[in-house]
């Protein structure tokens, strides 16, 4: 059954105690749907005193990053192996690590593997530039950051990797992708995973959209064919919103599974 994501990521803010607080009041506001995973990524800090805190059938936790060694002499790292327990999902290649701290295709697939060694679902996050999309590369740019982030996974690894398609010059800006366009990218990365990993994993990936999601245009991205979630940035850290938008993947939810059992 189609299952819906939504994933926040709250990126470098609030400090512990805020976390708390802010939690509390999510726990308050977002609803719990059978076919909605709602994920949080707080800050590493937060991550032990808040999967304290959750009610894990209300929210999982998500970490924003990881280091790709599992323990040793990286001095200020931490490791997919230091998260397993207080974590189940990794984001990986955010645009953020990629484009500020110049994370390249390397760091990124061996951070996919360690959060799969671990036993964590790792978010792989991929997405075009401004000048890439203005070149008319975005198929080139998907198909590369793919195959890099995704060599040498095992197939039946394949089912624990979410992809979150993520335009870098979406990302906290208020301009998002026609339909039309989320709805060619979602059709690339699909096929691209049936190339690597075959025809049934590239129908079953799980693929997000992320970059400018809010309560207004939340239900137009979960509405395209083929979006299985959203990875919200801003709007996270704001409980109505976020609550909102749950709210919506959860009616959808329920829409499309009403649908599936009178097919
Ligand atoms: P945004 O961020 O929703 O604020 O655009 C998305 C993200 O960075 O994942």
């Amino acid at each position: 059954m189609a299952k819906k994501f939504i994933i926040g990521n709250w990126k470098m803010n609030l400090n512990v105690h805020e976390s708390s607080l802010f939690v509390t009041k999510l726990a308050q506001e977002v609803p719990t749907f059978r076919d909605v995973t709602t994920v949080i990524c707080p800050s590493f800090l937060a991550l032990q005193p808040l999967s304290m805190q959750i009610s894990h059938r209300q929210m999982k936790l998500g970490a924003q990053d990881c280091y790709w060694r599992d323990s040793g002499a990286f001095t200020g790292e931490i490791s997919a192996t230091q998260l397993r327990g207080l974590a189940q999902y990794i984001l990986v290649g955010h645009s953020e690590r990629r484009h500020v701290f110049g994370e390249d295709d390397r760091d990124i697939r061996f951070k996919v593997q360690a959060a799969l060694r671990n036993g964590l679902s790792p978010v792989l996050c991929i997405g075009e530039t401004s000048v890439e999309r203005d070149n008319g590369d975005i198929e080139h740019t998907i198909d590369d950051q793919l195959v890099s982030g995704l060599l040498n996974i095992d197939s039946d690894q394949i089912d624990e990797v979410l992809v979150a398609y993520e335009p870098v010059w979406a990302i906290g800006t208020g301009e998002t992708p026609s339909v039309k366009d989320i709805e060619q990218v979602v059709k690339i990365i699909r096929t691209q995973v049936a190339h690597m990993f075959g025809r049934d994993a590239g129908k079953k990936i799980r693929i997000l959209y992320g970059g400018s999601v809010n309560l207004d245009n939340a239900g137009v991205f979960l509405g395209i064919k083929g979006i299985d979630g959203l990875l919200i940035g801003g709007m996270s850290l704001i409980a109505p919103e976020f609550a909102g938008i749950v709210k919506i993947a959860g009616e959808l939810a329920k829409i499309e599974a009403k649908e599936e059992k009178n097919d």
